[in-house]
């Protein structure tokens, strides 16, 4: 019989390492997807395999349409059933409309709005009859800033809306969500995070007085993740400590 499996993009750092190591603390056997972080990888192969569950490592570049392919054929290959999806893997880059050069542009696109996109779609024939699939979106997906990038923020509010149309599409078989964190210090956010006073300006401005943690989000996906959100599709949730409110 074949395994089910949760299978997480850029599970090699930050949120999707988080949310790998929560899932297999659950006892969910985890499909871990890396694409340069080799070593980072091994690492959260060993947490998840210490809490006596399946692993499968997943390589690809994800922001081609090769990598794409590569990826459900490793799937295909290695014989799973997918209950879950994280659509997580993601780049930040900076510029605005004045200053946005083309390749930036096309290459955050392409990551965090077409992968999550064009995966799924490879990856339908191996989901089980009652699956979830999380996009992660962000808190810049819903308010513009100017200290986000244009394309950031293009590419994560097109994933919400993104969100419900794939849930329209793939209900009631596979559930789709999205989450939408504002700011939590890992590899993406550690160059901002580290210029003296901004994490103190974060907090000041956020009403639970705390910068949000990798465990903030990870509950959040456990449980969109899980058949306690049966009756939830399609919506996207905010994680922010009230920061935008
Ligand atoms: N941190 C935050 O405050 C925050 C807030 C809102 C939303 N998010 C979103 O959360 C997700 C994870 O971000 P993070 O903060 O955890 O960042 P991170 O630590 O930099 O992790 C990014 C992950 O994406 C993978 N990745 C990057 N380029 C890739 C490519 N071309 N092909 C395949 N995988 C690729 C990386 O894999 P390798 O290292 O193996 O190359 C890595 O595992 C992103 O979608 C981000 O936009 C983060």
């Amino acid at each position: 019989m074949q395994k089910n499996f949760v299978l997480i993009t850029g599970s090699s750092s930050g949120l999707g390492a988080g949310i790998a190591r929560s899932l297999s603390e659950e006892g969910r056997n985890v499909a871990l997807h890396y694409n340069r972080g080799e070593k980072r990888i091994k690492e959260i192969d060993d947490f998840c395999r210490k809490r006596d569950v399946e692993t499968i490592l997943l390589r690809s570049d994800l922001s081609s349409t090769a990598g794409l392919d590569s990826l459900r054929d490793q799937v295909e290959e290695g014989g799973i059933k997918l209950g879950g999806l994280v659509n997580n893997a993601g780049i930040a880059v900076s510029g605005d409309v004045r200053n946005i050069t083309d390749e930036d542009w096309g290459m955050v696109l392409s990551l965090n709005l077409t992968a999550p996109v064009l995966l799924t779609k490879r990856l339908l024939k191996f989901f089980t009859d009652s699956s979830s699939i999380l996009n992660m979106s962000s808190a810049s997906g819903l308010r513009a800033s100017r200290e986000i990038s244009i394309a950031y923020q293009s590419s994560k509010a097109a994933l919400i809306h993104a969100t419900k149309s794939m849930a329209l599409s793939l209900a009631p078989k596979t559930r789709v969500n999205a989450i939408a964190p504002s700011f939590v210090e890992t590899h993406m956010t550690g160059n901002i995070l580290s210029n003296s006073g901004f994490r103190e300006v974060i907090v000041r401005m956020t009403p639970m007085g705390r910068m949000e943690t990798i465990e903030d989000v990870t509950n959040m996906a456990s449980f969109l993740l899980s058949e306690k959100s049966s009756f939830i599709t399609g919506q996207t949730f905010l994680i922010d400590g009230g920061i935008t409110l």
